[in-house]
């Protein structure tokens, strides 16, 4: 393998800021697709397509032919959430750069450094032990309604014996896994008007109602100070994890105070106190505020009562809950708790369902064993906190849907200063070849009974 000459064609896929949810970047969403493209047909593949839009397509492709062999879909995502704050990353975050065996970039980790891993396993091999078929796409970090609209337009394209998904992380340095749930997501803006524009605060100010004080009154009412979320109905169809997960979680490598201090970096945790902090991550849903806008945030000061506040807001959903009923006892919810002076709107921005996934099926088995070979540990089986909005539609055709990864639980996915351990990238690219290896001599046989 040469590492440098790998390495180098990495930094180019991470230098495109293909950030998905600014249509600024949308010229550079296409030019991140065009790399994906080549790169599948360095790989073989005869008819590599771009589907579903002009600006952030579906990159499919199809390797070559390999007769009775299995089929094995990847999937992936070549967009990347916002950079900022820029001003808290070392370096540049489209300008990847290693310090200390680490490779730091938006993306690095999330998810172009885990596509690269993918389809350089591949590139490793003398000749395709499968049947290979792509998805990348570049509308996962915007909920990726490109790639599920297509999916039900054309179901066909998820037909394979097995689809990996390779989007997360081990849940510790030396523990690969493969995730059993996913958790869904709702996101949304709540708006609140109070007046027709802002008013002066000495003039109207004890008399006129305000805006970001009817906001904020609010969502502490959609959630309290104890981490309950009151949305009648919200919780109803949240089930507990058996006995015999919790127990296998507690001989995870994972220790709550080790959380707080080494990956939150805070003075305390929050949320429901009665439960492990693990469930909390990843078995009850939740109500995040991503940020609030409105009023005066300039410099200096102005006194005035703002008349429109705004909040972005997303539920986390575990399995069983829905994102359609979810909608709705939110935009029910926020109706009954504001008050009669206020109008107060609910717009939903993208959302996805959770996922669930049985990972007895013989493919789980060989990743073990490649992940084994190559790190001394095969997966273990554990929950994943975050969403990939179209994983339950990848589940439509009967395909066991494998989801793992390469990343390391503290890559700061999202953040400034994203990255991904080269170490973990070598030993995926070797774990990868050897999986594909290991799949393709699977038995036929063995392979529909799966
Ligand atoms: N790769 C993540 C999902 C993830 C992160 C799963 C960590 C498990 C552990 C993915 O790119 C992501 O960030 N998804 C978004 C989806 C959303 C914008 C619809 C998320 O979870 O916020
Ligand atoms: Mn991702
Ligand atoms: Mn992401």
């Amino acid at each position: 393998m040469d590492r440098d000459r790998l390495l180098g064609e990495l930094n180019e896929f991470l230098r495109i800021p293909s950030v998905s949810t600014l249509p600024a970047h949308n010229t550079d969403c296409r030019r991140a697709a065009d790399w994906v493209g080549a790169e599948l047909q360095r790989l073989g593949c005869s008819d590599v397509q771009y589907l579903g839009s002009e600006t952030h397509p579906v990159v499919w492709g199809k390797g070559p032919a390999v007769p009775d062999a299995p089929t094995l879909l990847i999937y992936g995502h070549y967009d990347v959430q916002p950079p900022d704050p820029l001003a808290e990353w070392v370096t540049p975050p489209f300008e990847p750069a290693v310090r200390d065996g680490k490779l730091f970039a938006r993306g690095a980790a999330d998810d172009k450094g885990q596509v690269f891993c993918l389809l350089k396993a591949i590139a490793a091999l003398p000749k395709p032990p499968v049947n290979f078929r792509f998805l990348i796409e570049g509308e996962e970090e915007y909920g990726s309604k490109v790639l599920f609209d297509l999916l039900k337009r054309e179901p066909q394209r998820v037909r394979a014996d097995a689809i990996l998904v390779a989007d997360m992380s081990y849940v510790a340095p030396g523990w690969p896994a493969v995730y059993t749930t996913l958790r869904g997501l709702a996101y949304a803006e709540i708006t609140v008007r109070t007046s027709k524009t802002d008013l002066h605060s000495g003039e109207y100010g004890g008399a006129a109602p305000n805006a970001h004080e009817e906001l904020s009154r609010l969502l502490s009412r959609l959630k309290g100070a104890d981490g309950k979320i009151n949305i009648p109905g919200f919780y109803g169809p949240v089930q507990r994890p058996s006995k015999t997960e919790l127990a296998a979680w507690r001989k995870l490598p994972f220790k709550e105070k080790d959380f707080l201090i080494k990956r939150v970096q805070g003075k305390g945790l929050v949320g429901l106190k009665q439960y492990s902090v693990l469930e909390r991550l990843w078995a009850l849903p939740t109500f995040e505020i991503h940020g609030i806008t409105g009023g005066f945030t300039g410099e200096g000061a102005k006194t005035v009562i703002p008349a429109e506040a705004t909040a972005k807001v997303s539920m986390r959903l575990v399995p069983k809950q829905k994102l359609a009923p979810v909608e709705r006892q939110l935009a029910a919810a926020v109706k009954r708790l504001a008050p009669k002076h206020v109008t107060a709107t609910v717009r939903f921005l993208h959302g996805a369902d959770p996922a669930q996934i049985k990972v007895n099926s013989p493919a789980f088995q060989l990743l073990a064993q490649a992940f084994k070979e190559v790190t001394g540990r095969g997966s273990v089986p554990a929950r994943a906190g975050g969403s990939i909005p179209v994983v339950p539609a990848l589940a439509w055709g009967g395909a066991p849907v494998i989801l793992t990864g390469i990343g390391l639980p503290d890559d700061r996915l999202h953040a400034p200063n994203e990255k991904l351990d080269l170490k973990q990238l070598w030993d995926g690219i070797e774990v990868f070849r050897r999986f594909y290896e290991l799949l393709g001599s699977l038995d036929s046989e063995v392979r529909s009974r799966g």
